[in-house]
């Protein structure tokens, strides 16, 4: 059965750039937006024309340049920022306008000063003249925003949105402007959109959720399991205050939990992570370490029993491949919670194989260097390597003298080009089994395969029985 397809509505160049530290230049939105048609999305928010001289030449260029998507151009309901997004769209392939005005009696009464009546008659007036420049356009595409439409009365947002799918708005989002609303709550906003609205089902409901709660993400996942088509979104979730629907992690639980999202993208996963540092590059604001898909721990393991399953099997910690999302391999990090299993292969990578008892020994120093130094690195290790072999220097004369050796370490320890070519074998991007009776097996890497050396692809030399690995793992 197909999969009912979710447009991707990247907003990065609009919504993202309004956030703090994240303003581009017309040359980088362009790069950016390239960068964004590689990754498929189908929509590209390109800007505000009306805000600045800045963002409406970065409209024009992204228009004139990037064929493939849809472009929108962003305006208030008023005719003045509505004609100057058509004109900086005008040589667009697929140019769409995105109308908004706010709906809520917190933003009539203390923003607009307007009533609700005033309201309807100015969304209704924005898209019918929105709808009129397109007249000679083969593609109207005109879109609706009530923004915080989350805080506005449910009877009067079907109003609005039921004027303005008259007048001829052909998508409708329903942003969550303020990052209030609860997963269940959104979805039941749309299923009632759904429900009240005459003509609803003529045109496409859209989400847009910030991200002041941490809900973001779940919330469009609620709207589209509720029959939203279109999800707004950013790379990295950047957007006003604490953010929009970060891109790479709505496409990701789609795709990896097919089961319970059952959605196509159009979106290439592999081009994530290079959307993701992309971005940070040209903005200067880092990933968070942390950040699902495309931080750089997404796909690190510390912690001993971490290592020893994934030196055995990635499926016991990763649900996706990195390669899937772009990410060249999965990391080991030695640091003070791992194990003698990833100590003993790294040790293995650098040419050094010991006997159980001296990588006791390798080991109990080990211990004792990454409590000092957080992450050990390859010179660390040889030099610690060294100090076993020989039966030289103890490291307690080590630790005594710490400008001696082993100075602080800052960077991460790489993994050799082997275990990167190893790592890359899979292909799809979900790791995880699926419940009984799911064909969709991770991958070719289904649970019973025998351990083999995960990152040389080598047999591992046997240095322990299975479950003393489990042990060494602590
Ligand atoms: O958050 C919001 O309400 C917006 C609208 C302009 C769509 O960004
Ligand atoms: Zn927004």
């Amino acid at each position: 059965m197909d999969r009912p397809r979710i447009t991707i509505f990247d907003t990065t160049l609009r919504d993202g750039e309004q956030s703090p530290g994240c303003s581009m230049n017309v040359q980088e939105k362009l790069h950016l937006a390239q960068q964004l048609d590689c990754l498929g999305v189908d929509v590209i928010e390109a800007g505000f024309p009306i805000a600045s001289d800045g963002d409406f030449e970065a409209v024009q260029r992204i228009a004139a340049t990037v064929r493939r998507p849809v472009i929108a151009g962003l305006a208030r309901a008023c005719k003045g920022d509505v004609d100057r997004a058509w004109q900086a769209l005008q040589g667009a392939a697929r140019p769409r306008i995105h109308v908004f005005l706010a709906t809520s009696d917190i933003h009539l009464q203390h923003k607009l000063r307007i009533t609700r009546e005033q309201c309807l008659e100015q969304a209704r007036e924005a898209v019918r003249h929105a709808k009129s420049v397109f007249a000679k356009s083969v593609c109207a595409d005109v879109e609706f925003s009530p923004e915080d439409a989350t805080r506005t009365d449910v009877r009067f947002l079907c109003q609005v949105v039921e004027a303005v799918i008259a007048a001829g708005a052909t998508t409708v989002n329903i942003p969550d402007t303020v990052g209030y609303t609860m997963p269940e709550e959104y979805g039941q906003l749309i299923r009632a959109l759904r429900e009240n609205v005459a003509g609803i089902d003529k045109v496409t409901i859209s989400t847009h959720c910030h991200n002041d709660l941490g809900l973001a993400v779940a919330n469009s996942l609620a709207g589209v399991q509720n029959g939203a088509r279109q999800v707004e979104c950013t790379i990295n979730g950047i957007g006003e205050r604490a953010g929009n629907a970060a891109l790479e992690e709505v496409v990701m639980a789609m795709r990896v939990r097919g089961d319970r999202y059952p959605y196509e993208t159009g979106v290439a996963s592999e081009q994530l992570y290079a959307s993701s540092q992309a971005l940070a590059e040209i903005t200067r604001v880092p990933v968070q370490p942390n950040k699902a898909i495309t931080g750089r721990n997404a796909f690190a393991h510390e912690a001993g029993i971490h290592q020893d399953g994934m030196l055995k099997n990635a499926l016991t910690y990763e649900i996706m491949t990195p390669q899937s999302v772009g990410v060249p391999d999965s990391r080991l990090v030695l640091g003070k919670h791992s194990g003698r299993h990833a100590l003993a292969l790294r040790c293995e990578q650098l040419g050094h194989q010991f006997e159980r008892r001296e990588l006791d020994e390798v080991y109990r120093r080990f211990v004792v260097l990454a409590d000092r130094i957080k992450k050990v690195q390859d010179s660390h290790l040889l030099e610690l390597i060294e100090d076993v072999v020989r039966g030289g220097v103890g490291l307690g004369a080590t630790a005594a003298d710490p400008g001696r050796k082993f100075p602080p370490a800052t960077a991460t320890l790489p993994l050799p080009r082997a275990a990167t070519a190893a790592a890359g074998a899979g292909s799809s991007e979900s790791r995880a089994a699926q419940p009984t009776g799911s064909d969709s097996q991770a991958e070719g890497r289904p649970g019973g395969t025998p351990p083999t050396n995960w990152f040389s692809g080598a047999p591992f030399a046997e240095h322990h029985a299975e479950q003393e690995d489990y042990l060494w793992g602590v």
